[in-house]
Parts: C-alpha cells; structure tokens; sequence
C-alpha cells in the first residue's frame, strides 16, 4: 500500500512537472506557425505590390483598378501558394484566425488609403514600393494587433534607410549572431522565447536576401543616389539585406 501511494505520488510529481513544459512546447510551436504565416502574407501583400509595379509608375493611367480588396484576393493566391494553407481553414476565434485576420484588414486599410496615390495621373514614380507598402500594412497591423503582436521589417544596422525600421536590441542582437553568421542556413527563422516592452514574448526572425531585383535600389555603385532618393548602400546578390520580425506577446 505504501509502496503504491509512494509510486502515484511520484506519478503525479512527475505529471505536474512534466506539464508546463509540455505546455510551454507546444504554445511555442504554435507560435511558430502563426510568425511564419503572418511573414508568408506580408511577403505575399509586398508581391503583389511588386508584380504591379510598372502598372503603379505609369503616369499615364489615372484609376489602376487597385483597390483593396484586389490586392489583398492576388495576396492571398499568393499565400496560399507558398504556404499550403487555405487560410478559411484556420478558425476565425483562434489567435491565429485572429491575427491573420487583422493583417488582411491592415492590407485592405492600407491600399484603400493610398489610391490617390496610385492614381495620380502625370507622376511616374510615386514612391510607392513594395517596402514601404509593407512598412504601413505593418503599422496598421501593430495598430489592430498591439496588445498581442507587432510585425516589422528591419534590416542589419548599416543598412537602414527609414529610421523607424532601426532593428530593436533583440533584432540587432539576433541578426549579428546568427542570420549573419556564416554556418547560418539560408532562410531559416531564428525563434527565441524572451521579452519585448516589458512583456514576455516569443520572437521569429526571418532572413531575406536582396535579390538581383533589389540591386537598382541597394546595390551600387555605393553612395548613388537611387530613384527613390536615398543613397544605394552598394549590396550584392544574395547579402541578408532585410529581417521580418514577428513578437508574439504572451
Ligand atoms: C525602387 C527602389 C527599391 C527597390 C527596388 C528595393 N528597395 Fe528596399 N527600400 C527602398 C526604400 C525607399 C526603402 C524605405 C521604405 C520606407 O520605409 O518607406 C526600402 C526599405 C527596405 C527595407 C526596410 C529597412 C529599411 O532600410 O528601411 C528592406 C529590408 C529592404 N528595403 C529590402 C529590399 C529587398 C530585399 C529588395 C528586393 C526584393 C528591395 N528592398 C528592393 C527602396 C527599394
């Protein structure tokens, strides 16, 4: 008999000690996958703002036809491709449900409020790219998200050009010692469970690395001016030239 409570005291012991971790796992994880879906549609929101670029600088159309709701329906073709996801799967009440949910609304919010941008007639270059479309879709979402989430795109100190961008102690932190570490995979997520305003948090971190496309814009001759008017930080093909980090409050 005593040996029997001895063994279930232990049992429970045990359970009791084995639980928060678990616990603790498997809300990481869960994070994980909502940081990696929240960076898939900003990635997919820049896209599509990317592939209508030469339709945004022609001076010579007036209404675009690119409202909202177009953007965020190519977006999320463009997520569901590269994610697997069909995002009506993910119940709307869970947190992911609700975070992705306030990120497409950020999307729509933004687009809507900068057609008379997009539709200025007689203006190549409107200064509307495909970073700055992000920066704003992830203000709107820190707008609607704060108490829960923030996604921000920065990039190596060196690099930035919008001081609101500047990486975080974390971000510089997480991007001096591993995604530039040279035995860094290529592409993969730094996660790390830490604190952020004071709050406990998770953080992802996710490398992107400049493409020949950027190169107009960031590479060189370093020092020129580029058409949007900051100096070109003189990059190459396939240096990290950004981060998407994602916090996720606990
Ligand atoms: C047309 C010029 C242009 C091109 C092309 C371009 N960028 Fe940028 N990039 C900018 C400008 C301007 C900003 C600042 C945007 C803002 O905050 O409004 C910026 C900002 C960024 C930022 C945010 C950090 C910061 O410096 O403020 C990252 C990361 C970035 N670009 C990476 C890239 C990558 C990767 C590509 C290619 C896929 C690319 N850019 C293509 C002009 C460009």
């Amino acid at each position: 008999m005593s040996s029997f409570k001895h063994w279930s005291a232990r049992l429970l012991f045990g359970l009791l000690a084995v639980a928060p971790a678990l616990g603790q796992a498997v809300e990481r994880e869960d994070d994980a996958v909502i940081a990696r879906s929240l960076t898939a549609m900003l990635r997919a929101a820049r896209t599509v703002v990317s592939r209508n670029q030469a339709l945004i600088n022609d001076p010579a159309i007036g209404d675009k036809g690119l409202g909202g709701k177009k953007v965020l329906a190519e977006a999320l073709v463009i997520y569901k491709e590269t994610t697997q996801i069909d995002p009506k799967g993910i119940a709307a009440g869970s947190r992911h449900g609700r975070l992705l949910r306030a990120q497409q609304d950020a999307i729509v919010e933004v687009i809507d409020a900068n057609q008379s941008t997009l539709n200025q007639r007689g203006v190549a270059f409107k200064g509307f790219i495909p970073a700055t479309a992000a920066r704003l879709i992830n203000e709107a979402f820190s707008r609607r998200a704060s108490e829960d989430a923030v996604v921000k795109v920065t990039a190596p100190e060196q690099l930035i050009r919008n001081r609101k961008s500047r990486p975080d102690d974390w971000e510089a932190k997480t991007i001096r010692d591993k995604l530039l570490a040279a035995d860094w995979p290529k592409g993969q997520m730094v996660s790390d469970a830490t604190s952020s305003q004071g709050r406990q948090a998770f953080r992802f971190a996710s490398p992107e690395y400049y493409a020949p496309s950027c190169l107009s814009c960031h590479g060189g001759p370093k020092g020129q001016i580029d058409v949007t008017g900051y100096p070109k930080e003189g990059a190459s093909e396939g240096d990290l030239g950004g981060v998407i980090s994602v916090t996720l409050f606990r």
